[in-house]
């Protein structure tokens, strides 16, 4: 009998392999530099207006790419100005990746890094046990808010900690994303346990709304090149599709239907588009940035 299906988190080795090839083969991280470059500095225009000190909180800040690329704009913008850049990051692999890219990145000299090995709601837990309330100039959500218990608590909490002038930027999937076309057809068939769920802009809106927040919304367009999937036995394809339905072996583990179904669903229109003889899933990515 075929084992069952398990959420991928509980391999926290095979997650980190499967995220890394998406990396690799999607625009994820290409999609993001080009918003840091073109839209961060004016957002970021005023976060550190007379200050001498500007604070950073990353959350979920991973290996720290798109951080260190946050770090060198807000270094534009105030030269000089003593950056404070504490991480929020439960991964050990993660924070030691994290590490090296500092070591090998020159001009931080003006950044102090602190990094905190917890999840989000262990840090809001320890700060209010330790009966602080550390504010931010800036705060970001960098794809994972999938990986909280409580969305809309949580985003409450980081919310509650903006400075005046701040800013909090959360990125997840876009609505009009494959990865929402897939999820909402086939998300209560993947095993999410209570170590993720699913959501993209679509949700998020609606859970700002509802909490009275303003915010403005960017899209980003991405894809990920997903055709190893489709090619029988191919190991790439095995981690790629872990990635996209959140599970651990999915091709081993899902019934045959499932995985017909999924497969299929992929190569549709609303999931992808083919092209030069690729498939290329629509990661199309929105960042929302919200006031204090
Ligand atoms: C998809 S990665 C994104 C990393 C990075 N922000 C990026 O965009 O490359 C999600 C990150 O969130 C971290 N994470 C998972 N659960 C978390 C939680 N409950 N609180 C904070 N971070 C979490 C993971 O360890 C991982 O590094």
């Amino acid at each position: 009998m075929a084992s069952p299906m398990r959420n991928l988190l509980n391999d926290p080795d095979r997650y980190l392999q499967s995220f890394r090839l998406f990396l690799a083969n999607s625009t994820e991280h290409q999609c993001m530099q080009e918003f840091v470059e073109r839209q961060l500095a004016t957002l970021i225009a005023s976060i550190g207006n007379g200050k001498t000190t500007i604070n950073i909180l990353s959350v979920g800040g991973g290996a720290g790419e798109i951080d260190l690329l946050i770090l060198s704009k807000v270094q534009a913008r105030y030269p000089g100005v003593t950056i404070n850049n504490d991480v929020v990051e439960p991964s050990g692999d993660q924070i030691s990746k994290y590490k090296e890219r500092v070591a090998k990145t020159s001009n931080l000299e003006n950044v102090k890094f602190t990094w905190h090995k917890e999840t989000a709601y262990e840090y809001e837990s320890r700060m209010n046990a330790e009966k602080k309330s550390k504010k931010w100039d800036f705060i970001h959500m960098i794809q994972m808010l999938y990986y909280v218990k409580d969305i809309p608590a949580t985003i409450q909490y980081f919310h509650s900690l903006l400075e005046t002038q701040a800013k909090l930027l959360i990125i997840v999937v876009s609505g009009m994303s494959g990865w929402e076309r897939l999820w909402k057809k086939y998300g209560s068939s993947f095993p999410l346990d209570d170590l993720c769920s699913y959501i993209s802009s679509a949700g998020l809106k609606r859970i700002l709304d509802s909490a009275g927040l303003k915010y403005q919304v960017y899209e980003l367009p991405s894809y990920m090149d997903i055709t190893s999937c489709f090619i029988e036995g191919s190991k790439d394809g095995e981690l790629l599709l872990d990635f996209l339905t959140e599970t651990c072996e999915f091709s081993k583990t899902a019934s045959p239907e499932l995985k017909r179904q999924v497969m299929e669903e992929l190569r549709k229109p609303e999931c992808s588009e083919e092209r030069d003889g690729k498939v290329l899933f629509n990661n199309t990515l929105s960042a929302i940035v919200i006031e204090p």
